[in-house]
């Protein structure tokens, strides 16, 4: 039953009711499925408002299908699970073959079994086109849709009723006078191409990511918890098979078809039937000609045998029917003009050059850019500006370029490098590329086009170790602006943290307080962080672990980075040395791990504006990374009294501290300003206070200032 008979025994406000889902049931499958509405939407709405009303005071009478129940409801807490009466297979693919003289052959192979098996040449067989949506399964019993599922492994499938009810196209009640007892409807769910492209502007302007294709919107509209959300996007369905039935007998797909229509149910179109070969080939002529004027993403032709009960003879594998084939056209290509080049810096700071093209239509979608990879594919194939090119688009793939057709006359090869006048187009920092790498990259660590990653990098057990701090936290940080460089994690408060969204607006997902108060902690070790950990952290090119490490043994804290002259002479040797006069000779012993490469690379970093900003941050920050191992003067053998030694200087000396702190560095030793369990000594003064307390409690030995003396004099 479609309309609630529950309703037709007792006058009053239910009959109207009825008659009224019946009237706006019907209008809606105008208007949705037909596009030919017969009334206006003014009296369409007066329709509806007048249902309203009467459930506003009955409330009784509101029912799960109800017309005014398209809207979505509240969320569910999860999809509950759905066993499908009959199993949902998928269908084996035949490939049309790219360069051969036959590109059917595979198909003409599928026909050929399906004649031996059925003993018999000519067999009637259906075309239709092969919609890449999302399979569902609508299960109406009695005329009422009782639940629509996904696909799921096939046997199990999540139940996703308050979604697909707000879906206009799928009738929730079907007209009585011809409803089966059960029949459960297969088919797709889509986002028509241009609906698509509509939503995905709109999301732009209003700041939301776009999708990626139709289907990945479809798919993750039809996960949402939310009705309410599902019910704003513009899916939309098709029918195209059968489940559980019981009803009039349906001999052929003809049969099935006629049903549909008279339950208005809107089904995949257009269909053709091929009695033998020759109208099968013909008929792929046809979808393949026709591609262009689905308004759905199709890549293909399903062919079905025509005669149900040949079906059944025939059977399934345990993963598709035998009786079904999906012909999968090869990608459409086109020809247009390239008309410039641009770079795009993507999250990893790698350099992308994409091609903008002459807008040109492929498989009912305009295509207007293309992506050329890098310098490589692009010196390979002899890209260059101005040039006719052939355009592919691929299934889901991004368009790509086959190749070149023709030059213009006066075309120069592109060189990327040139192009961008090796600096970031986002930020301006140089580009630089790895031996052995294809990509540019941009260099700069603060570079907003890459702040993800410089997060992550930062945040890694290697470099400061913040907890919780891993790509999908950095990124939503980065999304959301609250971090465009790793030292704007210092800014950040618990709250803000704590109310991050790592999923989308549809599907949020809180960071949380605990993670939160994971960060923040971490965030407060960090700042007393040894200096190697530091310079790890900054993402410097060329700067690994052991260079680091390296780089913390010749210097005592950040701040003496970049005024060194003992990176600055290494370079200005190197660069002596290529010139092969007036050597300068490095007078420090520096091992393999810092080179001139290296040390090119931080000055280079340092006197960059990211640098300096850096510089200033951490300054403003009050966090000045002192080196855990410093020891300048010998790589391997400590013949300084103090190599490695640190120190803190408490109370009042014979002299000012500073005479101290100097002839301890001057030793080889390091001073600190608090004490720690890695403090090897404590010079302590007169009226020496708090820190001698804190050094007797971790076990640091305590200098008077003759004991330190005593220690210098005798080292030698
Ligand atoms: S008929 C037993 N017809 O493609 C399977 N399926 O790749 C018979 N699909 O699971 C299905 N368009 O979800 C059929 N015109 C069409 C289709 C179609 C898309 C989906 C369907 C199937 C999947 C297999």
């Amino acid at each position: 039953m479609s309309e609630p008979d529950l309703f037709s025994s007792a006058p009053g406000p239910e009959l109207r009711v009825a008659e009224l889902w019946r009237q706006l049931q019907h209008h809606n499958h105008l208007y949705y499925s037909q596009a030919e509405p017969e009334i206006s939407d003014a009296d369409y709405d007066t329709l509806y408002r007048e249902l309203e009303t009467i459930e506003k005071s009955h409330p009784h009478l509101i029912h799960p299908n109800s017309p005014t129940q398209r809207v979505g409801s509240v969320p569910n807490p999860a999809f509950a699970q759905v066993s499908h009466p009959v199993p949902m297979l998928s269908i084996d693919d035949v490939f049309e073959l790219k360069g051969a003289e036959v590109p059917e052959a595979e198909l003409i192979t599928f026909y050929e079994r399906l004649q031996k098996n059925l003993g018999r040449k000519d067999i009637a067989v259906t075309l239709e086109p092969k919609i890449d949506g999302v399979a569902v399964s609508l299960f109406y019993e009695n005329g009422s849709l009782e639940y629509a599922a996904t696909r799921g492994d096939g046997t199990i499938g999540d139940d996703v009723t308050q979604n697909v009810r707000t879906i206009r196209q799928i009738p929730l009640t079907l007209p009585s006078a011809h409803a089966p007892g059960i029949l459960e409807v297969r088919g797709e769910i889509f986002m028509p191409i241009s609906a698509f492209a509509q939503m995905n502007e709109e999301r732009e302007e209003a700041g939301h990511p776009a999708f990626a294709n139709p289907r990945n919107a479809t798919a993750g509209t039809l996960k949402q918890l939310d009705s309410r959300i599902v019910a704003t996007r513009p899916l939309a369905f098709l029918a195209h098979g059968i489940g559980a039935y019981k009803g009039e007998p349906l001999k052929t797909e003809i049969d099935f078809h006629q049903l549909l229509d008279r339950l208005a149910i809107p089904r995949n179109q257009p269909t053709r039937i091929a009695d033998n070969l020759a109208e099968l080939l013909e008929g792929i002529h046809f979808f393949r000609n026709h591609r262009a004027d689905i308004d759905n993403a199709t890549d293909g032709v399903v062919i079905k045998i025509l005669d149900r009960s040949e079906r059944e003879k025939l059977g399934s594998t345990s993963r598709a029917p035998r009786w079904a084939a999906a012909y999968k056209f090869l990608p459409e290509q086109q020809e247009t003009t390239l008309k410039a080049i641009t770079v795009q810096v993507g999250r990893t700071g790698v350099l992308t050059p994409v091609a903008e093209l002459e807008p040109v239509l492929i498989s009912g979608s305009t295509v207007s850019r293309a992506t050329l990879h890098n310098q490589d594919e692009i010196t390979k194939k002899d890209i260059r500006i101005g040039d006719r090119v052939l355009v592919e688009k691929a299934g889901e793939i991004i368009p790509a370029i086959v190749r070149v057709i023709s030059h213009l006359p006066a075309a120069v090869p592109f060189s990327l490098f040139d192009f961008v006048h090796g600096k970031c187009p986002s930020c301006h920092a140089p580009v630089t590329k790895e031996v052995g790498f294809v990509a540019w990259r941009c260099s700069n660590f603060e570079c907003p086009a890459q702040a993800t990653t410089s997060i992550t990098h930062f945040s890694a057990r290697k470099a400061l170790d913040i907890d919780s701090m891993g790509e999908i936290v950095a990124e939503a940080l980065v999304r959301h602006r609250h971090a465009t460089s790793p030292l704007d994690l210092f800014s950040l408060t618990e709250e803000t943290l704590a109310n991050l969204n790592l999923g989308n607006e549809d599907s949020p997902r809180r960071f949380g307080e605990k993670n939160a108060a994971k960060v923040m902690a971490s965030l407060h070790l960090a700042r007393s962080k040894p200096l190697n950990k530091w310079l790890f952290a900054m993402g410097i090119r060329h700067l690994g672990e052991s260079a680091a490490n390296e780089l913390s043994r010749l210097h005592q804290r950040l701040s003496d980075i970049p005024t060194s002259s003992l990176l600055t002479e290494l370079l200005r040797d190197t660069r002596a040395d290529a010139k092969k006069k007036n050597p300068v000779l490095v007078p420090y012993r520096i091992t393999g791990d810092v080179g001139p490469a290296v040390a090119e690379s931080i000055l280079t970093f340092f006197q960059s504006e990211a640098g300096h900003h850096a510089l200033s941050r951490l300054a403003e920050l009050g966090i000045d990374p002192i080196s855990n191992n410093h020891a300048p003067f010998y790589a391997d053998s400590p013949a300084l009294p103090l190599n490695g030694k640190t120190f803190v200087i408490t109370g009042t000396l014979s002299q000012h501290r500073d005479h101290f702190k100097e002839l301890i560095e001057k030793n080889g030793g390091l001073t600190t300003g608090s004490i720690s369990k890695k403090t090897d000594y404590l010079l302590a003064g007169n009226a020496a206070g708090s820190k001698l307390d804190k050094a007797s409690q971790l076990g640091v030995t305590v200098l008077t200032e003759p004991d330190f003396d005593y220690l210098l004099a005798t080292y030698k």
